[in-house]
């Protein structure tokens, strides 16, 4: 298939060199965005929070927003990717290794590409199991960085637990997943992590809260502990393309009645018509 590589679309078969920022020291920031039906999900917002990862590490990305949407749109087109995911990430570029920025003539290294994958429908019908994980993650979490060491070895651990998650907990609250955001319900209420640097804002996190609204339903962007968690009426997890799945046991406690919630179910069907 074909990959984007800074302004180009190019077979992908190019080698990355050895000294890419990212490749030694994970210098670099990246985004997955949903493609439903042939269309991007909330494209603009995974942009525009490119642009802010970009800026807090200090990057010039090397093409404008306009031009990076007309570019990955015609990625999936020649593509002909109908569901699934791009993959887009920015380096610092490659240079001489040395951990202090490079040159000013080194330029970044875009890439973007991109994968087939269903949407997690049954998991989302169904719900999963999660399990917790200490959250050892720098404190600034709410950039999307190449550095994944810990989320890698938290998400291990729930696949060797048949999970769909690993949550994190930082002392007494619980911030986020490996790779999605938490949000619980108790008493017909929602909540789910401020956020700031302890968590990623997620864009699923966004449009799930932006749903409730228009269902009517209150979130609460406070911080909850570990025990809220346990005695929460139900439990669920939003990422791209993972969407919206409900949390039915966490370690060995079964979360309200053991089974998909009414209010997850509720949101799982209204955010399924925002993309159809
Ligand atoms: N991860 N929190 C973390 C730590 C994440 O890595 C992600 C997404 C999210 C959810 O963000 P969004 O709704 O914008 O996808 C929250 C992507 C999918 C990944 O690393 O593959």
């Amino acid at each position: 298939s074909k990959m984007l590589w800074n302004g180009s679309i190019i077979d992908r078969d190019s080698l990355i060199d050895i000294e890419d920022r990212g490749y030694q020291f994970g210098d670099g920031i990246y985004e997955v965005i949903g493609v439903y039906d042939g269309n991007f999900f909330m494209l603009e917002e995974h942009l525009e929070r490119l642009e802010r990862s970009a800026k807090e590490i200090k990057l010039t990305l090397p093409l404008h927003s306009n031009d990076l949407i007309k570019k990955l749109k015609q990625l999936i087109e020649v593509n002909q990717l109908k569901e699934g995911i791009v993959y887009l990430q920015v380096t610092r570029g490659t240079a001489e290794r040395g951990h202090h920025f490079p040159s000013n003539n080194t330029t970044p290294n875009l890439v973007a590409y991109t994968k087939l994958e269903e949407t997690m429908k049954k998991e989302e019908d169904n719900g999963g199991i999660a399990v917790l994980t200490e959250d050892i993650r720098w404190l600034r979490c709410d950039i999307k960085t190449l550095n994944l060491l810990p989320n890698v070895l938290a998400k291990q651990k729930a696949v060797e637990h048949q999970a769909v998650e690993a949550i994190f907990y930082r002392g007494d609250i619980i911030t986020e997943a490996s790779s999605s955001n938490v949000f619980i319900v108790k008493d017909g209420e929602v909540y789910t992590h401020p956020a700031n640097h302890y968590i990623l804002n997620g864009i699923t996190r966004r449009k799930v809260i932006s749903i409730c609204k228009d269902l009517q339903i209150k979130v609460n962007e406070e911080t909850f502990t570990v025990q809220d968690l346990f005695s929460a009426d139900e439990v669920f997890v939003t990422a791209t393309k993972l969407d919206v799945v409900p949390i039915l046991k966490v370690d060995d406690k079964i979360i309200g009645t053991g089974s998909p919630g009414k209010v997850a179910t509720e949101i799982i069907r209204a955010f399924r018509n925002t993309i159809e």
